[in-house]
């Protein structure tokens, strides 16, 4: 077996499983659907069934999709809201059996199929009808899609109900609130499954009920709700007391009240809904003045007078119905005594005698109750209608009256028993009939069911010349004396030894004492009934004199003016008869109903006693024959549940095989073939007509509708995801272009500024090469903007080059011709900017040394050759520490105040040998110190001066005061610290001029009068000697020219 049949059955059996649970031992009395009966051609099985439930309060049971339903005559506590949403979308079978399981399943076949459906609802007077068909709207009310419009459409509907009840309901002895008239309501659906609108044909209203209640019944509701409810005001504006005994055509059958009615209540109902329906205020006045016009009608009595003929004789009812009718008194009064008859082309008023008055009055309150009946459904669908023409479907509920049998049985009763008959021939064709065919036809194997085919009866009625409708109508119309019994022996005459038909005389012995000689007996396939002909001719024409309505037609009453139309034909030309009237409604409806799929509601009466709890078996079997419901039951068993054509089973259900999904190639019936199988149907689940598949059980449909379900979100999915792919697709491409676009637009761009740019930069290289010709030229266009770039491009690249320090002379840009005078501006004052930075930077033991500095840079600067190298040497405080002074000396020059000390050579005054000495500068003398001893002490006062040569040698010579010949002489000393030793000599002796820089030689006294040289001269290296001619000759090496320039 497949996978997918597999969780098929697995989920029918899950369904039965739930439906199990979900259901409570009260729920399981009996059985739910007659179709599983075992002995379902057994009446008395059927019978047990039902009664098995009912007293456990189970009011409805299947068969198959038809609903069957019992009178409970109790409120149940099944209709709540909680129990419609239980029922939304629920399958058939999951729950109980439940008016609610067909109204839902109703409606979603008409949307998943977007075809027209119609509940036919049946049973007899006080069965349910009414009550099921409201119970219906009640949840598609609740169950519907809601905005606010259709909100608006679903008030109306439901409204709809009050209204009609009130003016075409009453009490019977059958039913405290019995239809008397038939309704076909069709509720219009869009494609989202929202009411959209409604229309409503109505079918026979039982006007005569307006005149004549028989015992313990009443008129129309809305009578009795506007004389107990209505509001004073309105009453007295009516001209009304409230008081229904006051009104001879409300108390005909003596029940003016009733227990289970409430009047007073029902009126605030009925005002309310006329009022959402939109009636104007002008039209609902002029729809109780109608009421109360007939009431005042009732109460119009006559006299005879002396020649016999009718006379009014009280007139304020005629004043009312003059002020409520719009119409004079005196019009009024002519109009109820006379008729116009023809006499030779003249037209005269004969009065009429106190019967045909009166007869004249109840048919003139019938005609304008009926008319205004009439008008009220119309204005009803005029509210309910859906104006926009977009497809509808719809789904017709049939409340129409039942069968009906009373003791006497008059004219309604044979138009009401007629239209069951049709009723019943609609059901035969829909079902019995058509299934039988059709399992013919689609060759089928199949039980026939035997049933009874009430066409013979539907004929004996109405057909065409020979049926009862046409006698009654031949001697409703013939010339002559045409009575009731006259119509009866016409009956007799055509119908003797018809099946279904007997009268007093045609009928045997037996018969015959159970027929009135006034009487004729049709046997109903719902039962044989026996109908008084009294009346039917006068019921049939429903006459109206022709003067009375043309007093209706000078009406002031918008309805009544409307009701009796100017336009109406002529009463020369007989209108048509009530009967025939019925019979083309009839079939108006049969042609309505038979374009729909149906569906059925069995109502019936548990007991004629209107008895909560009481169970009648006579009553109930008698029922379930005349419903159909064994014959019903048979086809189902027989049957198969459902059937459709291949092409419609394959299309919705294709998808659930991969063969037959997306397309199928072959016939629609392998198709169906391939499918079922790959579902794993069983061979005796379904069969294969020529055109159809027929599946025996409702839950193998539902099943494969269930798994069709969940499909159908994959699919979904799918179709979705693939949109999505096709529209991101789209968007993809057309993003791509538009990115192409811009890309375009934006390379373009670029390019022409490029280009724009390139013509630029040629026009700038051109304009810079000819500037850079005529540089040298005077300024002129040509040249000035090159000449500004110069310029500042000079000017930038300086601001990055500029030197970093004061002594760095050699960074400097070198400037292009123009700029020559510029920059040495530039340099000077750059120069001098550094220099105050520098001097502002330095701190005061800097500037000290410095000025000691610059006081050598006086002496030294540009005289002697090796100066330039002593700049970069900062001095010292001291060469040599105190430590580094003998002790002895130290402590014998000490409070001199020692203030530098430096390492010289000594050379000897005489050989000039060289010796390293200390040279110690105190206070007041320079002493040339060897370890421990003083060499000499030459005091600051006695120093002539100093002499050092113009080259680069380190050599000083000290020049002294010598007056005596002990006295050494002149000092000639080598020091490496030249400079400092010498500047600091100044300072220290604060003789500032006295140091000579020599060229050539340098004359000294060794001792007084005796004199020396030292001869200075540049050489290749560095050589002291004594020369030939006795002289020191001091030999040193060039120092290079560059030094002597940047000092
Ligand atoms: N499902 C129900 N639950 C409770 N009471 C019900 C139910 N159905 C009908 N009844 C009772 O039975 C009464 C008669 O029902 P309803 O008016 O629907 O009968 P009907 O078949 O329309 O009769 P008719 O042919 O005379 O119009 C209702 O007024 C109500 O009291
Ligand atoms: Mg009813």
């Amino acid at each position: 077996m497949y996978m997918f049949s597999k969780s098929l059955e697995e989920r029918c059996n899950r369904i039965l499983r739930d439906m199990e649970g979900s259901l409570t031992a009260r729920d399981r009395v009996g059985i739910q659907d007659f179709v599983l009966l075992d002995a379902y051609t057994s009446e008395s099985a059927v019978l047990d069934n039902l009664r098995k439930r009912f007293n456990e309060n189970l009011i409805y049971t299947y068969i198959g999709t038809l609903l069957v339903s019992v009178n409970p005559y109790k409120e149940l506590g099944i209709y709540t809201k909680k129990q419609m949403d239980i029922y939304m979308g629920v399958n058939f079978f999951e729950l109980p059996p439940h008016i609610y399981a067909l109204a839902d399943n109703v409606y979603r076949t008409m949307l998943t199929e977007t075809n027209n459906h119609f509940i036919l609802i049946s049973g007899e007077s006080g069965a349910g009808k009414t009550e099921a068909s409201k119970k219906i709207l009640q949840f598609y009310a609740v169950s519907c899609p809601s905005t606010k419009l259709l909100d608006n459409v679903r008030d109306r509907l439901l409204l709809s109900n009050p209204v009609l009840e009130a003016f075409g309901n009453a009490k019977t002895l059958k039913n405290d609130n019995s239809s008397r008239f038939g309704k076909y309501m069709d509720i219009q659906f869009d494609h989202m499954g929202g009411a959209v609108g409604g229309h409503i044909l109505s079918y026979l209203l039982e006007k005569s009920r307006v005149v004549h209640q028989n015992h313990g019944e009443r008129s129309f509701h809305i009578f009795y709700q506007l004389v107990e409810g209505g509001e004073e005001d309105l009453l007295r504006w009516l001209g009304l007391e409230r008081n229904c005994q006051r009104y001879s055509y409300l108390v005909q059958g003596e029940c003016a009240k009733v227990s289970s009615v409430n009047d007073k209540s029902d009126w605030k109902t009925v005002r309310k809904a006329l009022s959402v329906i939109e009636f104007s205020e002008s039209n609902i006045e002029s729809l109780f003045a109608i009421i109360a016009s007939v009431l005042h009608l009732g109460n119009v009595t006559f006299v005879a007078d002396s020649q016999g003929y009718a006379t009014l004789n009280n007139s304020p009812e005629i004043h009312w119905l003059s002020k409520l009718l719009g119409i004079p008194a005196q019009v009024i009064q002519v109009g109820l005594t006379h008729r116009k008859i023809e006499a030779r082309s003249e037209e005269v008023l004969s009065p009429f005698t106190v019967d045909q008055a009166v007869y004249a009055k109840d048919a003139l309150a019938k005609a304008i109750y009926g008319r205004t009946f009439t008008w009220l459904v119309n204005e009803l669908n005029e509210s309910l209608a859906n104006k926009d023409s977009s497809r509808k479907t719809v789904i017709g509920l049939l409340d129409i009256y039942g069968f009906e049998v009373f003791s006497v049985n008059s004219f309604e009763q044979f138009c009401i028993n007629y239209c069951n008959e049709k009723l019943q021939q609609l059901f035969i064709q829909l079902t019995l009939k058509s299934e039988q065919e059709e399992y013919e036809m689609e060759g089928i194997e199949w039980e026939s069911v035997p049933y009874f085919n009430n066409k013979i009866i539907c004929d004996l009625v109405e057909e065409k010349f020979k049926g009862i409708i046409s006698v009654l109508d031949e001697e409703c119309l013939r010339p002559g004396e045409a009575t009731d019994m006259t119509f009866l022996e016409k009956l007799e005459e055509k119908m003797g030894g018809h099946p279904h038909f007997v009268t007093h005389k045609l009928a045997d012995q037996k018969t015959r004492k159970t027929l009135e000689r006034g009487d004729f007996r049709l046997l109903h396939y719902a039962g044989e009934v026996t109908y008084s002909v009294v009346g039917f001719l006068d019921k049939n024409n429903d006459l109206l004199y022709r003067n009375i309505k043309e007093v209706m037609r000078q009406s002031k009453n918008a309805i009544v003016k409307h009701c009796f139309p100017s336009t109406e034909p002529d009463s020369k030309k007989r209108p048509e008869t009530v009967a025939t009237q019925f019979k083309s409604s009839l079939v108006g409806l049969t042609e309505i109903l038979m374009s729909k799929e149906p569906w059925y509601v069995r109502c019936m009466k548990p007991n004629e006693g209107k008895q909560p709890g009481l169970f009648d078996d006579v009553l109930v079997r008698h029922q379930v024959k005349y419903l159909g419901l064994m014959e019903h039951l048979r086809v189902r068993r027989a049957g198969f549940a459902y059937r459709r054509r291949y092409e419609i089973f394959l299309q919705r259900y294709k998808p659930l095989c991969p063969d037959t999904w997306p397309n199928w190639k072959g016939t629609a019936a392998e198709g169906v073939e391939c499918l079922v199988k790959h579902l794993g149907y069983k061979p005796d689940e379904y069969k294969m007509g020529r055109t159809k598949i027929f599946i025996r059980h409702p839950r193998t449909l539902f099943a494969t509708e269930d798994a069709f379900e969940v499909c159908k979100h994959e699919l979904a999915t799918r179709i979705q995801a693939k949109y999505k792919g096709y529209r991101v697709k789209g968007d993809y491409i057309r993003q791509r272009q538009a990115a192409t676009k811009i890309e375009t637009c934006w390379r373009g761009m670029k390019a022409r500024r490029e280009r724009e740019k390139r013509a630029w930069a040629v026009k700038v290289i051109k304009k810079f090469i000819k500037g850079f010709m005529t540089r040298n030229q005077p300024a002129c266009v040509d040249n000035t903007e090159y000449l500004a770039f110069v310029r500042q491009n000079y000017l930038t690249r300086l601001k990055e080059n500029l030197p970093k320090t004061v002594v760095d002379k050699n960074t400097w840009l070198t400037p292009p011709p123009i700029m020559q005078e510029a920059s040495q501006m530039l340099r000077k004052l750059y120069t001098r900017h550094m220099v105050r930075r520098y001097v502002q930077g330095i701190m005061t033991e800097r500037k000290a040394q410095l000025q000691i500095k610059g006081l050598t840079s006086s002496i030294f600067k540009g005289t002697k050759e090796n100066y330039p190298h002593s700049v970069g040497i900062p001095f010292v405080d001291t060469r040599i520490s105190e430590e580094d002074i003998h002790i002895k000396v130290y402590q014998m020059i000490r409070q001199e105040r020692i203030k530098y000390s430096v390492p010289v050579v000594k050379y000897d005054r005489n050989g000039f040998r060289p010796r390293f000495r200390q040279l110690i500068y105190t206070g007041s003398a320079a002493y040339l110190v060897e370890e421990a001893k003083i060499k000499q002490r030459v005091e600051f006062n006695n120093l002539k001066g100093v002499s050092v040569s113009t080259l680069s040698d380190n050599f000083l010579i000290l020049h002294v005061q010598c007056e005596d010949i002990k006295q050494k002489g002149d000092l000639v000393l080598q020091c490496d610290y030249l400079f400092e030793a010498l500047t600091k000599l100044c300072l220290v002796a604060n003789k500032h001029n006295f140091i000579k820089v020599v060229q050539g030689s340098v004359k000294f006294d060794i001792q007084p009068g005796r004199e020396g040289f030292v001869d200075f001269k540049s050489g290749q290296e560095t050589m002291i000697y004594r020369a030939k001619n006795g002289h020191l000759m001091v030999e040193s090496t060039r120092t290079k020219s560059r030094a002597m320039i940047q000092n």
